[in-house]
């Protein structure tokens, strides 16, 4: 499973590139607002950190002006991935950059339907957004099963990115379900790697380790 980071955040995104596992970047208008930076020269720095793909969004509503802001910004970096709303005029979009060999991230998708015509359209991402449906007491996790099943059985070569990730559970549900990307905030990234019996279980190894040298030490002979 691809791991991507899921902010704007220029200090978030080198910790995790550092990390050394780190597959790419999401990017959203809410995300880029808390950066206080201009949107096209935040990109640009961010591609010079990451090779993997770099989605942006657009913020037009209809396929003309969403192609405008695309041809803007795939001359960014090779690897701008364009971030296109999930509703017709999107989807108009999508088909329209695919086929001029574009790759596309349609999101804000919440029912499988939707991911359904992506697909078609020959997206290169889709991105169900979990902790949203489950914010409002639905099953977001339910969504990426939905999708993977129908993927498989026409064999869609659109990837399920499991977006809107909260928790370390969502992203081992996601990876159960064969979700192909996880984009993820720091925070969580953050916590990936943590768990409190292996740092209890490193302090003691440490603790018996330093007993082991001091017993060594203690039996070396005298020196002439
Ligand atoms: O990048 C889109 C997505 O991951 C949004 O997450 O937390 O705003 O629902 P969230």
């Amino acid at each position: 499973m691809d791991l991507y980071i899921d902010t704007a955040n220029l200090d978030e995104i080198r910790q995790a590139a550092d990390m050394g596992v780190l597959d790419g970047v999401t990017t959203n208008p809410s995300l880029v607002a808390k950066e206080n930076a201009d949107f096209h020269d935040r990109l640009g720095e961010i591609c010079e950190i990451v090779n993997g793909p770099v989605s942006a969004e657009v913020v037009s509503t209809d396929h003309d002006g969403m192609i405008a802001e695309a041809d803007e910004l795939i001359k960014i970096a090779d690897n701008i991935v364009i971030k296109l709303p999930s509703i017709v005029e999107g989807l108009k979009a999508c088909k329209t950059l695919s086929d001029r060999g574009v790759r596309v991230n349609m999101t804000l998708c919440f029912q499988p339907l939707q991911a359904l015509l992506v697909a078609k359209a020959g997206a290169f991402l889709v991105s169900p957004f979990v902790g949203r449906v489950d914010d409002i007491s639905g099953d977001g996790m339910e969504i990426i099963q939905q999708i993977r099943q129908i993927y498989d059985n026409y064999g869609y070569d659109t990837k399920i990115l499991a977006a809107s990730i909260r928790h370390p559970l969502h992203i081992v549900n996601a990876a159960l379900i064969g979700a192909d990307v996880c984009t993820v905030p720091f925070k969580v990234i953050a916590q990936m790697m943590n768990h409190p019996l292996t740092d209890s279980g490193l302090k003691k190894f440490l603790a018996d380790w330093e007993k082991t040298k001091s017993q060594k030490s203690s039996k070396q002979p005298a020196m002439a």
